[in-house]
């Protein structure tokens, strides 16, 4: 019988899923980049893993302190994260500011953390940049509070795009300080893409990273309606074309060449490679116009169901609402009990 116990408790130890986790900021529209770099990992995710994905909304605001609009955009983030393929019945689903255990771990991380590695990070240095009249704290222990998100759950795995690969290296630092300090307590967490290059979708101009609050006409919004999509796709940057056979492609084309190998079917991308590759001057095969227009199409079909779905979701608040509370008791019920070591780890226990 006590061989059976053990053997039963060897297999569910070795069945036991690895745990993921990863969030998103409420501070905008989602769009392409946020779907290639992270929630498209995520859905593909939710059947392997015991899957944790939240939206940030304390960490929103180190850089957004008008709180105006956060609860619409963070029921938005939401319903565009279910829209996409998660399934709230298999993954938690929640809101940071609802697992208060991630505010004492960040506390005790942060005894850790040392100011002169966080002036360093590159995302502190960029937003100093940016918003040079509120550099707070916050901004400053920014990757402190997202090591507290990934290791409150014990998570191994993080699918995030290429920009988060510093945040998760610094998780691990203060991981392993951890441990060493207080005694092995975490496993260390790495960032995660299935193609183990994590991914960086560029705006339609080819230039920077698509995202929330650069340029809003070179990125694409889960949110954009048809024809916004197809003004986007039009507008973005193109030449007259190669002038030799196989020639290297200028990043903006490159970029329009990786868009169409994303959303489009593989005949196509094909055709179009074919064509630029076999064009030559006074020879030009590729038409930039009618690659654009088959791009805008297949992008229309690609975002125009997740757009849709979206918003019969946030259309149904009490849903949403029903969703998030759900998803909060699961990750409180995985958070506690870290907590509950950690704390007597650091010797916080008086028992
Ligand atoms: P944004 O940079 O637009 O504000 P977030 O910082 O909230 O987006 O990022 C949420 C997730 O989406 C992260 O995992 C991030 O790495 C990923 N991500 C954001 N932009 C891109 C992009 N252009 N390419 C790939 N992944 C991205
Ligand atoms: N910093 C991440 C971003 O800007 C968002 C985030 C916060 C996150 N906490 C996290 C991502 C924990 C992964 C794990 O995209």
């Amino acid at each position: 019988m006590a061989k059976n116990g053990v053997v039963i408790h060897y297999l569910r130890t070795a069945m036991k899923k690895e745990i993921v986790l990863s969030g998103i900021r409420p501070t905008g529209f989602l769009h392409l980049g946020n779907y290639f770099g992270a929630m498209r990992n995520y859905v593909r995710m939710q059947d392997e893993y015991d899957c944790y994905f939240f939206v940030a909304n304390w960490h929103s605001l180190t850089t957004h302190p008008d709180t105006k609009t956060l609860q619409e955009s963070v029921l938005r983030v939401v319903a565009e994260n279910i829209a996409c393929g998660l399934d709230p019945e298999k993954v938690s689903l929640y809101v940071q500011s609802d697992v208060p255990e991630i505010a004492e771990l960040y506390l005790y991380l942060n005894m850790l953390a040392y100011k002169g590695e966080l002036e360093k990070t590159t995302t502190f240095k960029d937003k100093v940049r940016m918003q040079p009249e509120n550099v707070n704290a916050g901004l400053l222990t920014y990757p402190v509070l997202q090591a507290a998100d990934i290791l409150i759950h014990r998570a191994v795995k993080v699918p995030v795009g290429k920009d988060q690969e510093q945040n998760l290296e610094m998780a691990r630092n203060f991981a392993e300080r951890f441990n060493h300090r207080y005694g092995e307590t975490f496993p260390l967490p790495y960032a995660f893409n299935y193609n183990s290059e994590l991914v960086k979708i560029m705006g339609l101009d080819g230039i920077g990273k698509m995202s929330k609050s650069e340029n809003q006409m070179t990125t694409l919004f889960l949110a954009d309606e048809d024809d916004m999509i197809r003004l986007k796709v039009k507008k973005a940057k193109t030449d007259s074309g190669p002038l030799a056979p196989n020639s290297a492609k200028p990043d903006y084309i490159q970029n329009l060449f990786t868009l169409m190998g994303l959303v489009s079917s593989a005949d196509t991308v094909k055709k179009f490679e074919d064509d630029f590759n076999n064009s030559s001057e006074g020879n030009c095969i590729i038409r930039y116009g009618d690659m654009k227009k088959q791009l805008a199409e297949d992008m229309v079909n690609f975002i125009n169901p997740i757009r849709t779905k979206a918003l019969d979701l946030q259309n149904n608040k009490e849903l949403l609402l029903k969703i998030i509370r759900q998803g909060a008791d699961k990750a409180r019920t995985s958070a506690s009990a870290t907590l509950s070591t950690v704390r007597k780890a650091v010797g916080m226990e008086y028992l």
